[in-house]
């Protein structure tokens, strides 16, 4: 296999991240496709130029054709809801040998996959022990990968991803709701990046002459989740929601939000910016919400 980029990209999950990578490598003039469910998320990328595969990775057939003999992947679809596998990535890798040869997968992961640190600086090197059964499909995935990538010769890099936020992705409809957070004093560390920046990353990673790597993925700038949506309230120009207690939360908030709030970490990204040349549009939140808030 060679080892520059291929000029035929799939992107399995082309969603908000999906679709801002396609637009980069779009303009670089590669054949992109993207890998959706539904027939609307199908029609959005036709709109867009981008061919549409529209398949459900739950109920994928082993005579898929995915429309490439060979081709770069970015891996952006989420593991399914339930369970401790990732059962949609073994469909996926399972369907490739003899049909599409893949030189390299770049796969948006999670930093759910490191659990709690107690609020610690943590680097690549940190171990994983996921607290969620979410962080253990994410480990799953990996591992998954990583086994496929060394026994087809393929490589790989993940990255492991924080909160995701950008235009068109703020928790507006919560703020307007007023559903509580979190009293700041008891609130966990958290870490974001930008959508924007995100994609370019992705791209990084592919074009990078290192491979077979794991990267934290942040703007380097950590701050907690009250904070964060007292930020994007004030952008909005909406009030803040109220504060509660830790154990009012536990009556207040959903299950899915209370997970995340168990985890506390800071996450260095000194190997990203290093390694893959990274340049931040939105190292900090102010600039990253005020890109948000323009047409
Ligand atoms: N949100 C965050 O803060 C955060 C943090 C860390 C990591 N991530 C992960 O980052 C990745 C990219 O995020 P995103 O915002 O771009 O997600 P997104 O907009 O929800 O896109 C996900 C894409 O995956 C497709 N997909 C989902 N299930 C599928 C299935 N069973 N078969 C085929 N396609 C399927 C969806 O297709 P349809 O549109 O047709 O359903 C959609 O195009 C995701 O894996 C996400 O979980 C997110």
């Amino acid at each position: 296999m060679q080892d520059k980029p291929l000029k035929t990209v799939l992107i399995v999950g082309c969603g908000y991240i999906g679709r801002r990578v396609a637009a980069l490598l779009a303009a670089e003039n590669y054949h992109v496709s993207g890998v959706v469910r539904s027939q609307e998320s199908a029609g959005k990328l036709a709109e867009s130029g981008i061919r549409a595969v529209c398949v459900d990775l739950d109920r994928l057939l082993p005579e898929m054709d995915w429309g490439c003999r060979e081709a770069d992947v970015f891996y952006l679809a989420p593991p399914p809801p339930g369970g401790e596998q990732d059962l949609r990535m073994r469909a996926f890798l399972a369907s490739l040998p003899g049909k599409v040869t893949v030189r390299r997968v770049v796969y948006i992961s999670t930093s759910a996959v490191y659990g709690d640190c107690d609020g610690a600086w943590i680097t690549e090197t940190q171990p994983l022990n996921p607290s969620t059964s979410r962080g253990h499909r994410r480990l799953d995935a990996e591992q998954q990968l990583r086994d496929w990538c060394r026994v087809h010769a393929a490589q790989w890099i993940v990255l492991r991803v924080p909160g995701i936020y950008g235009p068109g992705k703020l928790p507006l409809e919560r703020l307007r709701k007023g559903t509580p957070v979190l009293r700041e004093t008891d609130a966990p560390f958290t870490n974001r990046i930008h959508a924007d920046d995100l994609a370019a990353i992705c791209v990084a990673g592919m074009h990078s002459p290192v491979c077979n790597v794991v990267y934290n993925v942040s703007d380097g700038h950590p701050g907690n989740m009250t904070d964060y949506f007292f930020r994007v309230a004030d952008a909005a120009g909406l009030p803040r929601p109220p504060e509660v207690s830790r154990e009012e939360a536990q009556s207040v908030l959903s299950a899915g939000m209370l997970s995340f709030l168990n985890d506390s970490r800071r996450m260095d990204n000194s190997k990203l910016l290093d390694e893959l040349g990274i340049d931040l549009r939105y190292p900090g939140l102010d600039a990253g919400l005020e890109s948000c808030f323009k047409d």
